[in-house]
């Protein structure tokens, strides 16, 4: 696990951003937090850095929103939802399996039903504009992926 303080917004801005720019079609990216800790703030920075065009907003109603970019996006939000299998109606496997890049906010809601591997990033508040992240990994692609997004 590694985890990094965030002083401000545009730190998180720049951290997605790189995020963006790294990812490779068929990663799957959880995003984890409170209420208002910065999960489609730092949803939003990834998308540019994946040359996404479009505004991104919360998938609230819809549960997956799709853009393109240098790749798809799949930005899932599944604040919503009461069961993982719901997640089995709206094809999830066909996006997590797919040649887009899947950002899941509230990913732990369906943990049951996620691939085996994924980076796992938990935004926590600590204070107005500070969060503090935390990265888990499931293999070495998604650890490298972390270490490279922390890297100055
Ligand atoms: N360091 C920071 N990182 C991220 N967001 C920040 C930071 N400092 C302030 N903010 C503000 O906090 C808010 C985060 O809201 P955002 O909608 O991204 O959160 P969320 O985790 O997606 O919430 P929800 O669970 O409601 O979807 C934004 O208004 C953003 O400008
Ligand atoms: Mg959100």
């Amino acid at each position: 696990m590694l985890s990094k303080n965030i002083n401000n917004l545009e730190e998180t801005q720049k951290l997605a951003y790189k995020l963006g720019k790294l990812v490779k079609s068929g990663d799957v990216i959880c995003l984890i937090g409170d209420l208002g800790a910065g999960k489609t703030t730092f949803t939003q920075s990834l998308a540019k850095g994946m040359e996404v065009n479009d505004y991104v907003t919360s998938p609230t109603f819809t549960i997956v929103q799709e853009y393109e970019g240098r790749l798809p996006l799949y930005h899932f939000d599944v604040y919503r939802i009461s069961d993982a299998s719901e997640m089995y109606d709206i094809g999830f496997d066909e996006y997590v399996y797919g040649q887009g890049v899947c950002v899941i906010e509230w990913a732990h809601l369906i943990k049951n039903v996620l691939p085996k591997n994924y980076l796992w990033i938990e935004l926590t508040h600590v204070e107005e504009d500070k969060r503090k992240i935390h990265l888990e990994y499931t293999n070495d692609y998604y650890k490298n992926l972390a270490e490279e997004m922390l890297a100055e």
